[in-house]
């Protein structure tokens, strides 16, 4: 018999059918077993009664499965057949999908069985185990219907922004992660042993991705892992996180950058919100809202400006901190009602030396972050792709120019202006879910005390 998943269960009434799954909850009634089974698609009442009637007639025959059913525990795995009956009016669940039906189980198979658990999986009204503890035991904590959630908007966002890409005419690459150099800076870079000499693993694609458009691809994306030897603890950094990397030709400047990434997140929120706005309101309580193009924008002088205004501390005369951040983002949404705000024309002193520097101001970036909601989800900016120019950027900075040959050679030979982003996925979703911690949104977070599981 072919397995229906629960959230399908509905269109059976009447029909004899399989069903597999997780215990949740057992309820015993007199002597009625309630058991809700869980999967991945919702939860199906299933009852477990001593006796069942006959096909043919009124005299009932004992249900074979009912022994068994009295030693099922929580979070046993289980595959049931029954039939799909309607529940009587007054006794359906209008708080899950499959509420107005239930499966009378003949017939039930323990396919595992479950020690006492070590964290709860169900645990209505309780508070949540430590952050610490849940990681432990990862794969419990996400068998909750809403922690599966992130991981499917993930997916589909992941896929929308593919398709948006796709359809724009960008090629997808996969660049390697194993490097002869750092690709970013040497600060936060992993070191491995690759044979008889040092690899280093890669903390940004930008480098190959500026290749693609030294090799003509003029539009690239690339979905990959990223490495960074961060050594902070904080709530928005992990050592391995998911990059989403784009890179253009034949841009302007840095605004023509911001545009293709503000229709992209327009096009990939609509997506998300029109699939699961309904569900993440009703787990999370946040409301998505589509933001309005263009984005509000603010120079880093402007956005100083402002923050002294607001009479918050500036550490730096060139970066945001934490706090700036979430003052300025407070600041916009008051003044445009809009979540996101693009920061631009950051000083030179702040960022890599392929950032393209304004005509006007040779001590600025033609650069942009991407702030949603207090947090940077995206760096961005037009590189220089003069050769003579950015030889001369990387010396002023100190980098020697041996151990970038490669990345220079790239602009020797005829290379397009152009530019690009790198936007978090994780950054992303923590918004999208108004969830403060990155761990909460990674699969298994990686971080400088977690290696395991
Ligand atoms: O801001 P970042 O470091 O920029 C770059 O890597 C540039 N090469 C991008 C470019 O095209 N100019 O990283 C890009 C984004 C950040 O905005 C942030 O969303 C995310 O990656 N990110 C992290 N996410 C999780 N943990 C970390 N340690 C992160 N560091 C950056
Ligand atoms: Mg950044």
């Amino acid at each position: 018999m072919q397995r229906i998943v629960n959230a399908k269960t509905v269109k059976y009434s009447g029909q004899r059918i399989m069903v597999c799954g997780w215990v949740q909850t057992i309820r015993a009634h007199g002597k009625i077993l309630f058991i809700d089974l869980r999967d991945q698609t919702g939860i199906l009442q299933a009852v477990i009664t001593p006796s069942i009637p006959n096909p043919e007639g009124i005299r009932k025959r004992k249900n074979s499965c009912y022994k068994l059913a009295q030693k099922l525990k929580p979070e046993w795995v289980v595959k049931f057949e029954g039939i799909i009956k309607q529940r009587p009016i007054g006794m359906q669940n209008p708080c899950i999908e499959t509420g107005g039906v239930e499966l009378a189980v003949e017939n039930l198979k323990v396919l595992s069985k479950a020690k006492i658990l070590p964290i709860p999986v169900f645990e209505i009204g309780k508070k949540e185990p430590t952050l610490e503890k849940r990681m432990n035991w990862r794969w419990l904590d996400l068998r909750k219907p809403e922690k599966q959630l992130i991981f499917r908007v993930w997916t589909v966002m992941e896929q929308t922004f593919g398709e948006y890409w796709i359809s724009h005419g960008y090629i997808q690459i996969h660049s390697p992660k194993l490097m002869s150099v750092p690709s970013e800076s040497g600060a936060e870079v992993f070191e491995v042993k690759y044979f008889d000499r040092k690899a280093y693993l890669s903390q940004s694609p930008q480098f190959y991705k500026q290749m693609a458009m030294a090799a003509g691809f003029e539009k690239v994306f690339e979905i990959g892992p990223v490495f960074r030897a961060e050594p902070s603890f904080t709530s928005r950094h992990a050592t391995e996180f998911a990059g989403y990397d784009v890179e253009i030709s034949f841009i302007e400047s840095h605004q023509d950058v911001i545009q293709a990434e503000e229709e992209a997140l327009v096009y990939v929120l609509t997506k998300i919100k029109q699939e699961f706005g309904k569900d993440i309101e009703k787990f999370y309580g946040r409301k998505i809202v589509i933001p309005k193009i263009p984005f509000p924008q603010l120079t880093m002088k402007e956005a100083k400006e402002i923050l002294s205004k607001l009479k918050v501390k500036n550490k730096n005369n060139g970066d945001l901190s934490p706090e700036e951040e979430k003052k300025l983002s407070e600041f916009v949404r008051k003044r445009e009602g809009h979540e996101f705000v693009f920061v631009t024309e950051y000083p030179i002193e702040v960022r890599p030396f392929y950032h393209m520097r304004l005509e006007t101001n040779p001590k600025l970036t033609k650069s942009f972050d991407l702030l949603w909601n207090d947090l940077e989800i995206t760096t961005g900016a037009q590189r220089e792709h003069r050769y003579e120019i950015l030889v001369r950027q990387a010396k002023e900075k100190g980098l020697k120019l041996e151990s970038i040959k490669y990345y220079l050679n790239f602009f020797k030979y005829g290379c397009p202006p152009h530019g690009g982003f790198g936007l978090g996925p994780e950054r992303m979703l923590m918004k999208i879910f108004n969830i403060r911690n990155i761990r909460e949104i990674t699969y298994l977070y990686r971080g400088v005390k977690r290696l395991r599981p």
